[in-house]
C-alpha cells in the first residue's frame, strides 16, 4: 500500500485515483472545485463516466480514498503527487500551463518530507523540467529531496476505467531512473508493458500518438471525401484496409471529425510548439484543416437537399457529446454545427442520452428534446452527430412519419443507406459512393 495523492479530481485525476485506490493503496485527491469535491465527498461523480461512481463508492467505504480541497491535508503523508490538472488550449493554440504552475506552486508550498511528483496531464515537451523549478524556486526547505517523473495518460472517456486498468503501456520519464522505477510499482498489478526514458520523451510520446490518432481520422475524412467523389463506398474501403494488419481497424471510421477534451487542443499544441522551434508543421496543419472542412461539409449537405437555403428549415440533432459514451462537451462538432446552421436560419432540435445539461450551458437557441422521435417531429432533416447505441435501432418508420421532409444525415455512417432507401429515406452518409453512384457491393450488411 502507499500514500498517493492526486490533484485534480476531473476525467484523468478522479480515474486516476479511484483505480490506484482500487489495487489497495490510500488516495487523496485535492481539487480547487469545490462543489465537484462536495459531491465526491457523497459519493457522487460530479460527470458521466461507466463504472467511475461504483469504485468511488466503493473504495471511499473501504477507507482508501478521501476527498478535500485543503493541499496540507491531502499532501501529508504523500510518497507519490500525482498532476491530473487542465492543460487547455491557449490563445495561439499553445498548451495553457496556468493550472500545472499553480498545483507545482502549491506542491511546493506544502513539501515537508521527500516525494515523487507523477505529471499526468498531457503537458508540452520540456514542463517536467519547468515544473521541477518551480518546486525548487517555491519550496520553503531546498534541502529535502524531490523527483519529477512525466506519465502520460492514454485513457479513453466512455471507457476510462477500463483503459487505465487494461493499457497498452505505462510510459514514465525522468532524469533518475529510480524514481521511474518506484512509480513503475505503483502499475505492476496492471501487468502492462513499461517504457521508461528520459521527460521530454516520454512528453513526446503522449502528443505524437494523439496527433497520430487524428491524422488517421482525418486521413479516412479525406479517402471519404474522394470515395464521394468517385463513387465508392468509405465503410467498406476502411474495413479492406484495416484487414492489414500494418493499417489496423481502428480510427478509421469516417465520419464529422474528431472534437472532445484532447484530440483539437493536443494536435495544436503539438503544431504551435514544432512552429515556434523552427519546423514545418504541414501535416499537423492539413490533418486540423480536413478536419475543419468536414463539419462545414454536412452542412453545405443539408443546405443542397434542403433546396439551396436552410432559412427556416428545422433542423434535428441526434448526439451532443464529442463521441458517445460520454456527457463531454469539450469541442464537440456538434457545436461548430449547430452554429452554423443557426447561422444560415434553421432552427434546431436536439436531444442526447448524457450530454443535455453540458449543451444547455454552451448552445443558445437550440429546442432541447426528450428522445430521438419528439426531436424527428416536424423535421426538414435530421443529422446523427455522435452515434449512441440507443439511435442504431430506432423505429425508423415513425421517425419517416413524423418528419416533414424524411431526409438524414448519417455523419458517422451508423445506418446502411439501401434500407433507409427502401424506407423512404433520403439518405447521406459520409464517403458512401451514395450520391448518385448507387450501392455498393457489400458482404456485411451494417443494417441496425
Ligand atoms: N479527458 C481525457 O480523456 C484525457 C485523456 C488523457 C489525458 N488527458 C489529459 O489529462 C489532463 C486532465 O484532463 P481532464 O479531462 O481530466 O481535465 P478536467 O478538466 O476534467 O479535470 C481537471 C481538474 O483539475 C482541477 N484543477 C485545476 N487546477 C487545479 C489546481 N491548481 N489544484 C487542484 N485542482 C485543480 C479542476 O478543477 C478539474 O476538476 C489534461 O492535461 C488532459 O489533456 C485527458
Amino acid at each position: 500500500m502507499k500514500e498517493i495523492t492526486v490533484i485534480g479530481a476531473g476525467y484523468v485525476g478522479l480515474v486516476t485515483g479511484a483505480c490506484f485506490a482500487d489495487l489497495g493503496n490510500r488516495v487523496r485527491c485535492v481539487d480547487i472545485n469545490e462543489a465537484k469535491i462536495e459531491s465526491l465527498k457523497r459519493g457522487k461523480v460530479p460527470f458521466f463516466e461507466p463504472g467511475l461512481e461504483e469504485i468511488v463508492r466503493r473504495n471511499q467505504k473501504a477507507g482508501r480514498i478521501f476527498f478535500t480541497t485543503a493541499y496540507a491535508e491531502a499532501m501529508k503523508d504523500a510518497q507519490f503527487v500525482f498532476i491530473a490538472v487542465n492543460t487547455p488550449q491557449g490563445e495561439e493554440g499553445e498548451a495553457d500551463l496556468s493550472y500545472v504552475e499553480a498545483a507545482a506552486r502549491e506542491i511546493a508550498r506544502h513539501l515537508d518530507h521527500s516525494l515523487i511528483i507523477v505529471n499526468k496531464s498531457t503537458v508540452p515537451i520540456g514542463t517536467g523540467d519547468f515544473v521541477a523549478d518551480i518546486v525548487r524556486e517555491n519550496m520553503p526547505d531546498p534541502s529535502i529531496p524531490f523527483w519529477v517523473v512525466s506519465n502520460p495518460e492514454f485513457l479513453r472517456e466512455g471507457s476510462a476505467v477500463y483503459d487505465f486498468m487494461n493499457p497498452d503501456r505505462i510510459v514514465l520519464g525522468s532524469t533518475d531512473k529510480e524514481a521511474a522505477e518506484k512509480v513503475a510499482e505503483l502499475y505492476y498489478p496492471l501487468q502492462a508493458p513499461i517504457i521508461i526514458t528520459d521527460l521530454r520523451t516520454a512528453e513526446m510520446i503522449k502528443y505524437a500518438s494523439n496527433a497520430f490518432l487524428a491524422t488517421k481520422i482525418s486521413f479516412i475524412n479525406e479517402i471519404a471525401n474522394i470515395c464521394e467523389a468517385l463513387g465508392a463506398d468509405v465503410k467498406v474501403v476502411a474495413e479492406g484496409m484495416g484487414m492489414d494488419h500494418r493499417i489496423g481497424h481502428e480510427f478509421l471510421g469516417a465520419g464529422l471529425g474528431w472534437g472532445g477534451s484532447c484530440f483539437p487542443k493536443d494536435v495544436k499544441a503539438l503544431a504551435y510548439m514544432a512552429a515556434t522551434h523552427g519546423c514545418h508543421p504541414q501535416l499537423l496543419r492539413a490533418v486540423i484543416e480536413i478536419n475543419q472542412d468536414q463539419r462545414r461539409r454536412i452542412v453545405d449537405k443539408v443546405r443542397e437537399l434542403l433546396g439551396g437555403s436552410l432559412r427556416n428549415k428545422v433542423v434535428g440533432i441526434l448526439g451532443l457529446a464529442f463521441k458517445p459514451n460520454t456527457d463531454d462537451m469539450r469541442e464537440a462538432p456538434s457545436i461548430e454545427i449547430i452554429h452554423m446552421l443557426q447561422h444560415e436560419g434553421a432552427r434546431i432540435k436536439a436531444y442526447d442520452p448524457a450530454a443535455m445539461e453540458n449543451a444547455k450551458a454552451i448552445l443558445n437557441g437550440v429546442e432541447f428534446m426528450e428522445d430521438p422521435y419528439q426531436v424527428a417531429e416536424g423535421a426538414d432533416a435530421l443529422v446523427l452527430v455522435t452515434e449512441w447505441n440507443e439511435f442504431k435501432q430506432l423505429d425508423m418508420e415513425r421517425i419517416r412519419d413524423s418528419m416533414r421532409q424524411p431526409v438524414i444525415f448519417d455523419g458517422r455512417n451508423i445506418y446502411d443507406p439501401e434500407w433507409m432507401q427502401k424506407l423512404g429515406f433520403t439518405y447521406r452518409g459520409v464517403g458512401r459512393g451514395f450520391d448518385g453512384a448507387g450501392v455498393i457491393n457489400r458482404n456485411r450488411p451494417d443494417r441496425g
